[in-house]
């Protein structure tokens, strides 16, 4: 192996909120992570990569409440949704798990009785906002009202969007409730608290130990001067999480969970394969734990967490890697702009390993923000992989396989440039090892331009004319063939699909050693395009479907009940201003650019006197010549409301889970159109 010291290496992920959609700001860091331990794993080392959904708290209760269904059912369905992105993405975790597991709910227990038994835990009785109505302590961002600053009205809890003031919930004027609009009053409730300045001192030690981004040390020790704070683990029921040991109707805060669920989920994988668990986490372990992090939680993983494993008799982390914030074309991911994308959108549109690249090209082992331009982005991708990469192999690949049977020459036409590119590969090590993803990106795409500035020079293409340059030209594009190769060897973990397709091609594994060698007398395969080039087209497309996401998830003519808001109850009177009436749909077609929605004419009478256009959510359930000619409910009287694609003027009757399963009200037999439904 390449490496004298086979490392023993665990490398998590910040569990996703299994409440939402998998975006391209989350991607960033899985995609870091995964470049990461794909070089790792290409170097020999013992690289386990773990993940899980992060399943508990106040707002995924809420949620699953919102939608009807039990939050063991909803985090279920997401994690399915979310392990499905990330594999489309080519994350390759040894193991997805959840915290709201088994494995997790035995480490939170005995993590928490171990602080308590020396002593870590506090409690003292709090008073808070509770909603009287729904009978809940509202966490901050649950309550809304003015601002005790500006007076500026309907703003956050704990913050003020309009003069930027923070302050405590209790300030605010005329506080009402999210939840159901009443007005909070204050209740006392006894509370648990971490002792974080306990560990004061070790975190100093720690902090300065030189494994930390500098900024990172920054940071904490502006914390550390402003004074430690004991922290508040515990919830009050109502709450979707594990109820703390011999507190009844007290419930772990989901963040003293969340961190505890890297263990979980290594656990889970650890009993599945037969691996030693004490070995990475008992204290003075010698495996290596990183864990790569947004920089908005920082605070949870530089204080809390260490200082939990500490006091718990565990390892505490190698070091915590930090990265910035994605903007996409220079501004904050904003849905109506149509730049809050989601993997699966890109997905729809994109091959994920042009993301994986732009991705790579530009991060550094710094906390800054990453800019996603999306011109910029298809350009880079266009010039590097496609113009300078691939274009080495599509260039002399032919000549190979039609002139030289598919064999590479023995010969090496120009030494020193093979040991130019060949010798790169330590340097390049280095630069993955310590997360300077861009430059090594840099240094590879120079390295690729030297071969294509060679094989220019040289003109095969010129030379094949010739009876008398038959050997050079064999050499020359054997070498542009082998160079191409090392290239790729050096892009694996970034692109480990294309560099798949090109083991196929070169009939070769690419494999991090391989750097030092070249492959002579050996034979090829015939050359398939490689790569596409990016459309500009298709990430205009993407950009459109991510804002008709955003229609389809207000209050839309039909959507998946996902998408509705909480209801309010209505009274009868209310309910009586509904018109139902039975339509028949005439036509039925597909709407250009939308994901999901279909074009339904519908007729209110027999002979077609009274039409209306309907825009239905319901693309993911039928085929529109499926729906030609049934019967079906309509809402006839509702608002017309315009639509990016036109009028929409009344809505359709479906029920259902949503996506495949959601079946349009179709009326017995008997009905006639036109009549209404009461
Ligand atoms: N559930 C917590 C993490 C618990 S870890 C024990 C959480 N979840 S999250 O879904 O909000 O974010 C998951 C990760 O994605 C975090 O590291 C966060 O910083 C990162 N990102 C979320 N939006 C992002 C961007 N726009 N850009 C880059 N990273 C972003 O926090
Ligand atoms: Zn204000």
């Amino acid at each position: 192996m390449q490496s004298p010291n086979k490392r023993k290496i665990l490398v998590t992920c910040a569990l996703p909120y299994a409440n939402g959609s998998i975006h391209l700001g989350h991607l960033l860091e899985h995609i870091q992570t995964d470049i990461w331990v794909r070089f790792q794993r290409m170097r020999g080392h013992e690289t386990y990569f773990v993940c899980a959904d992060d399943a508990h708290g106040t707002p995924i209760m809420l949620k699953a409440q919102e939608l009807g269904v039990s939050p063991e059912e909803m985090i279920a369905g997401v994690r399915e949704e979310h392990m499905a992105d990330f594999s489309d993405f080519m994350i390759s975790f040894d193991n997805y798990h959840s915290t709201h597991s088994d494995e997790n709910r035995a480490f939170a227990s005995e993590i928490y009785n171990k602080l308590n038994e020396s002593g870590y835990i506090k409690s003292r009785t709090i008073s808070q906002l509770y909603d009287p109505e729904k009978g809940m302590f509202l966490p901050d961002r649950f309550v809304k009202g003015t601002c005790p600053t500006c007076k500026s009205e309907d703003e956050n809890g704990d913050s003020c969007d309009n003069c930027g003031a923070t302050y405590s919930p209790t300030e605010v004027i005329n506080p009402r409730s999210v939840v159901s609009g009443a007005t909070p009053i204050l209740k006392d409730s006894e509370h648990f608290f971490f002792d974080l300045p306990a560990f004061e001192k070790m975190l100093k030690d720690w902090t300065t130990g030189g494994s930390l981004q500098e900024e990172m040390a920054n940071k904490l020790n502006e914390w550390f001067e402003q004074g430690l704070q004991q922290w508040d683990i515990s919830r009050d029921s109502p709450y979707f999480g594990f109820e703390i040991p011999n507190a009844p109707g007290k419930f772990f805060y989901v963040w003293l969970d969340a961190p505890i669920g890297y263990m979980g989920s290594f656990k889970n994988l650890c009993d599945k394969e037969n691996i030693d668990f004490n070995s990475y986490w008992k204290e003075n372990s010698e495996a290596e734990l990183y864990h790569f992090i947004g920089k908005d939680i920082i605070y949870f993983h530089s204080l809390f967490w260490p200082a939990m494993l500490e006091g718990a008799g565990y390892r505490k982390p190698t070091s915590v890697f930090a990265h910035g914030f994605v903007t996409v074309n220079g501004a904050k991911m904003s849905k109506s702009k149509g730049t809050f994308i989601k993997g699966r959108t890109f997905l729809d549109h994109l091959n994920p390993e042009y993301l994986r690249y732009y991705y790579a090209a530009k991060l550094t082992n710094r906390i800054d923000d990453l800019d996603l331009n999306l011109e910029d982005f298809a350009q880079r991708v266009n010039s590097d992989l496609v113009g300078k990469v691939v274009n080495i192999a599509s260039r002399c690949a032919s000549f190979i396989t039609k002139r030289f049977d598919g064999m590479l020459s023995a010969n090496i036409d120009d030494q020193a440039l093979a040991n130019e590119v060949t010798s790169a590969g330590d340097r390049l090590a280095d630069l993955y090892e310590n997360r300077e993803f861009a430059k090594a990106m840099r240094e590879i795409m120079a390295l690729a331009d030297k071969v294509n500035e060679y094989i220019a020079i040289k003109e095969p293409w010129v030379l094949i004319k010739d009876e008398s340059k038959q050997q050079e030209v064999h050499d020359v594009c054997s070498l542009g063939i082998n160079l191409f190769r090392t290239l790729m060897i050096y892009l694996k973990p970034v692109l480990p699909k294309l560099a798949q397709s090109t083991e196929a091609f070169l009939n070769d594994e690419l494999l991090w050693h391989g750097h030092q060698t070249l492959l002579t007398n050996h034979k090829i395969n015939k050359f398939k395009a490689l790569l596409q080039r990016v459309d500009m087209d298709k990430v205009e497309a993407m950009v459109t479907a991510s804002k008709e996401n955003l229609e389809e998830a207000k209050p839309a003519p039909t959507g998946p009940i996902a998408d509705d808001p909480i209801s309010p109850e209505i009274q009868f009177d209310d309910f009586a201003k509904i018109d139902l009436r039975i339509a028949k749909i005439v036509k039925a077609e597909h709407v250009e650019k939308a994901d999901k929605l279909l074009r339904l004419e519908l007729a209110l009478d027999n002979d077609g006197n009274e039409t209306r256009q309907v825009f239905a959510g319901i693309k993911s359930a039928y085929q529109p010549e499926d729906l030609e000619g049934k019967l079906t409910v309509m809402v006839a009287n509702l608002a017309p409301r315009k639509m990016r694609f036109g009028m929409s003027e009344g809505m359709v009757l479906a029920a259902g889970p949503g996506g495949k399963d959601l079946w349009i009200l179709n009326p017995d037999d008997g009905a006639q159109p036109g009549m209404r439904v009461k």
